[in-house]
């Protein structure tokens, strides 16, 4: 861990360490990455970070209030479709960084689709979180599949987040979409609703409470498990084997940022592999897009895993994800349980 830090700041030193000014970012990872890349950026280049903590699609509706006069420069991390949202909507700045060549082909996709206004930092698989404790003592199965959540015995035993605030809970609904087709998703949410505890407003909420015994399942992007795990608690995951999504975490500039210069800035350093390796350092295991930044043996191996083919394009638009959304809000969670 010392090594890595004492590497990023060599790194970051080497970026321009007399440089000063701030940058005003609004951060969509876990509060412990968010808090690192800030405090280690700041001391090496002098320039200010100023955080603020927001889910993805909270994150989407601030930077979409703050239009006329935007407060933010960079919006760092959360799913990709609200970046591409972002992106299509002209509140995000074109930016073609040269460090492109050097991240992994989905990264450079999630930007080109975008018109050059977003880019990917990471990727995660979604799939379950279960209470290894909690599903002994209840005596449940472990869920492989997205149906076998459906079993009556996990009544009241299952969080997921809510997709208007969540980027984790959106990817479900556009996975399921692709899965099974529309109206077969839509019928299966509304199945799935009777099971449910919960929606939280954060996408790692649900993934904590099974952790901490405060419920048996989750619908969770895996990489947040290791974390937890990390910190004693009896959590393991599982991805469906029917299939499933994952998320391209994103960064975008804002178009309109007040402090430009030092956000193209920062945005480069984000994009090298010292910067990218600071995730598994604050305990999140996503898959970096710097193909030269260290996999920590904690990140879900992908080649294990039965993917859909997602459709970033699609499910990132504004109209589809808002239609979605809606419909998830007017037919699923306006149910009673
Ligand atoms: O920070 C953990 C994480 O799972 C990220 O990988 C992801 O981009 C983000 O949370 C999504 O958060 P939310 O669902 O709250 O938008």
């Amino acid at each position: 861990m010392k090594q890595w830090i004492l590497g990023a700041v060599a790194l970051a030193a080497s970026m321009g360490a007399a440089a000063e000014g701030q940058v005003n970012i609004i951060c969509s990872v876990q509060a412990e990455w968010c808090n690192m890349i800030a405090t280690v950026y700041t001391r090496t280049t002098g320039v200010k970070v100023n955080v603020s903590m927001k889910g993805s699609g909270e994150a989407l509706a601030q930077i979409i209030a703050e239009k006329e006069n935007p407060k933010t420069d960079i919006w760092f991390g959360g799913t990709g479709d609200p970046h591409l949202q972002a992106a299509e909507q002209n509140l995000t700045l074109e930016y073609k960084s040269p460090s492109l060549p050097q991240l992994q082909g989905w990264a450079q996709q999630q930007a080109s689709q975008a018109g050059y206004k977003t880019v990917g930092i990471y990727s995660g698989p979604l799939g379950f979180g279960y209470n290894t404790e909690l599903i002994a003592k209840k005596k449940l199965q472990v869920p492989k599949t997205w149906n076998d959540l459906l079993n009556p015995a996990l009544k009241g035993e299952i969080q997921v987040a809510n997709p208007a605030s969540s980027g984790t809970a959106y990817t479900m609904v556009a996975t399921l979409v692709q899965l099974m087709g529309e109206e077969q998703a839509f019928e299966y949410m509304k199945k799935l609703h009777k099971n449910i505890s919960q929606y939280t407003r954060s996408g790692t909420g649900p993934i904590k409470a099974a952790a901490r015994g405060e419920t048996t399942v989750s619908i969770s992007f895996i990489h947040d498990a290791p974390g937890e795990k990390m910190q004693g608690f009896p959590i393991e995951t599982v991805t469906p084997a029917d299939g499933t999504g994952a998320e391209i975490g994103s960064m975008s500039i804002i178009k309109g940022a007040r402090n430009l210069e030092a956000a193209k800035k920062f945005y480069e350093w984000a994009l090298t592999p010292g910067a990218q390796e600071m995730a598994a350092a604050a305990r999140q295991f996503q898959l970096p897009s710097n193909k030269n930044a260290k996999v920590d043996p904690r990140i879900p191996d992908f080649k294990k895993i039965k993917f859909i083919n997602y459709d970033y394009a699609k499910y990132g638009s504004s109209a589809e994800r808002r239609r979605l959304i809606a419909k998830w809000e007017k037919e699923v969670n306006s149910l009673p349980r």
